[in-house]
């Protein structure tokens, strides 16, 4: 049977200062960011809820403001998980990865998640023992940090599809050469036993991919976060004045 290719929207920015999305957060978010000391991860956070609640918001054609976001957890119930955007008549799959500057947010019909990742950050002692599965150890000459954080990403990417995240360990999903994207899986990770992958385009320096579950790649249209974030603002702002 031919599975029909799922669309995922990716919201594509770089950390802004936070009091620029503040109109789009909530009381409770605004409240829980100045509690962040470090101030990149203060501007990461705010711009990935606002990028959310904006990816939403165009989608149900409501305001940003109107835009439910949740974060249940799927092993403990606890705030901590997989985001989930609702109104009180429509539900949204979605996803958020920061790394370094950029924070990359999807959206989908469908189960999605991404992940973005600096090729710096893959370059510690033990990322084989890790993050490799087998195949890939056996497999591998000396990988360029460029390589690991290729094969990372797609991992994270699978595991959050479900949002089981790194409670399953990366090693049970096998990436290897697969020039399709598309993987087995576990199905404790995505149910139908397939994942598949696709690149996401971000500045030198880092990889980042989005994951849906099935055999079917998924279409994938990046937009700029930045812009959309502004524009958003720039509505919510004018109707509050
Ligand atoms: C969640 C996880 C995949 C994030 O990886 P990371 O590279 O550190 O961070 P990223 O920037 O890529 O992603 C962070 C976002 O992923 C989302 N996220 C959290 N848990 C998630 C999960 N299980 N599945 C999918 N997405 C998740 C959150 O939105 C988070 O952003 P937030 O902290 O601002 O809300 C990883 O830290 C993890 O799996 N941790 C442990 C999960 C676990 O054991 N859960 C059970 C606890 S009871």
């Amino acid at each position: 049977v031919d599975e029909v290719s799922a669309t995922v929207e990716v919201l594509r920015a770089v950390a802004v200062n936070p009091a620029l999305v503040a109109h789009l957060l909530t009381h409770s978010e605004r409240a829980r960011h100045s509690a962040l000391t470090d101030s990149g991860s203060r501007a990461r956070v705010a711009t990935g809820r606002a990028l959310l609640r904006t990816a939403a918001a165009r989608r149900f054609g409501v305001p940003p403001t109107e835009v439910a976001l949740d974060y249940r957890c799927v092993v403990c119930g606890g705030p901590h998980g997989k985001p989930e955007l609702r109104t009180t008549n429509a539900s949204l799959h979605a996803s958020v990865s920061y790394s370094g500057t950029v924070v990359l947010v999807a959206v989908a019909d469908v189960p999605v998640g991404v992940d973005v990742e600096q090729c710096s950050a893959t370059a510690f002692a033990g990322f084989e023992s890790i993050a490799l599965s087998a195949l890939e150890r056996a497999d591998s000459a000396p990988m360029a940090p460029e390589r690991r954080a290729e094969l990372w990403v797609r991992k994270e990417a699978v595991l959050k599809i479900s949002g089981v995240g790194l409670s399953v360990a990366p090693e049970t999903v096998h990436i290897g050469r697969a020039a399709s994207g598309r993987v087995q899986v576990p199905e404790s990770v995505v149910a139908a036993g397939w994942a598949s992958t696709v690149g996401v385009a971000v500045p030198a320096g880092y990889r980042a991919a989005v994951a849906v579950g099935g055999r079917q790649k998924p279409r994938v249209i990046v937009r700029d976060g930045r812009a959309l974030l502004a524009a958003a603002a720039a509505a919510v702002h004018t109707a509050t004045v």
